[in-house]
């Protein structure tokens, strides 16, 4: 089999680790790449060195030229800066817009055939973007939220139930911002709902702290997350290049579905490889639908501020 590329846009925290991780199961050869000289190419050689002693023989390099990335399989789009002090939910918007704007298309130049995944928040105006900026079909412009908020719900769960996280699916769809919307109905415990093993009161307080998870950990660190982060990339990485055909929640692009249209909303996606294959439609009840519809509206308040 050919070796497959993934190229990694933003060599930051989010970025680097999906590398290592992407690297360490051996998914692919992967190239970050980002604006800043040297920190690319520095991060991938510590990672090429540890090679040896990991056992991969996938490559990894660092770069500040998009020529690098040329022919990429998969891009993950993860630059972008975070808030700052002072700085309006606006103005990071607008900042992030222009970034990725600027990357599509260089990603477009240069991996043509590629599936996108961006990371960048805010994520769903930012999947948005990519797509408009791209003009690619819609299967392969994809959004990362829903893998990372239902991975913290499953988490969650586990440790309230003191059971092994094998054994949770949870379901979290919606934008990724305050109006996400857990899916316990459809959160399940060895195929037992969760509606089932816990009270109410439980299951909203483990749903609000998944809404809640990226803002935990900026308390801790004064930054966001990147481990869970890489690894709900890397799930989505891993399903594309290999075929899986897994149902996972991402931000996809609506045409209708869910009685939403014309925008990227995170619900249950079949992901393959050629990129989200299938929008699952599972049934809501009229509360869920009007949280879902709550969640979009949030989203397209800032699609609409950027024109995308
Ligand atoms: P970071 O600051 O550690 O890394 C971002 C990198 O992007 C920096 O190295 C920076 O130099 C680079 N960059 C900026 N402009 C660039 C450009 N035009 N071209 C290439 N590289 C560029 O940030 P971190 O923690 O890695 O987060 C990255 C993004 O991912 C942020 O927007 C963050 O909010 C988002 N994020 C999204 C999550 C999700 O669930 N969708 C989860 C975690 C983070
Ligand atoms: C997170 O949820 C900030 O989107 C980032 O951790």
């Amino acid at each position: 089999m050919a070796r497959r590329k993934v190229s990694i846009v933003g060599a930051g925290n989010v970025g680097a680790t999906a590398g290592q991780r992407i690297v360490d199961q051996e998914l692919a050869d992967v190239v970050l790449i980002d604006i800043i000289e040297g920190v690319p190419q520095g991060k991938a050689l510590d990672l090429a060195e540890s090679g040896p002693i990991e056992g991969y023989d996938c490559r990894i390099s660092g770069t500040n030229n998009y020529r690098d990335t040329a022919n990429s399989d998969i891009v993950v789009i993860t630059a972008g800066i975070p808030r700052k002090p002072g700085m309006s939910r606006d103005d990071l918007l607008k900042t992030n817009y222009g970034i990725v704007k600027s990357v599509t298309e260089e990603v477009v130049k240069n991996s043509p055939n590629g599936i996108i995944i961006v990371v960048s928040n805010p994520l769903d105006a930012m999947v948005q973007t990519a797509f408009r900026v791209s003009r690619f079909p819609k299967q392969r412009v994809v959004g990362m939220a829903g893998v990372l908020d239902s991975a913290r719900f499953r988490a969650f769960i586990a440790m309230e139930l003191n059971v092994s996280v094998e054994n949770i699916h949870a379901f979290v769809l919606g934008g990724h911002g305050d109006s996400m919307v857990p899916l316990p109905r459809y959160s399940t415990v060895a195929g037992i709902p969760i509606t089932e093993l816990l009270p109410k009161e439980t299951i909203d307080r483990l749903a609000q702290r998944a809404r809640d998870g990226g803002a935990e950990i900026v308390s801790y660190l004064k930054t966001s997350a990147w481990y869970a982060p890489a690894s709900a990339i890397v799930e989505m990485v891993d399903a594309i290049l290999n075929d899986r055909k897994k149902i996972l929640p991402c931000a996809a692009y609506l045409e209708g579905e869910y009685g939403i249209n014309g925008l990227y909303v995170g619900v249950p996606v079949k992901l393959g490889e050629k990129g989200v294959e299938q929008v699952i439609e599972i049934n809501l009840t009229l509360e869920e639908r009007a949280a879902l519809h709550k969640s979009a509206a949030a989203v397209k308040e800032l699609t609409d501020i950027i024109g995308v």
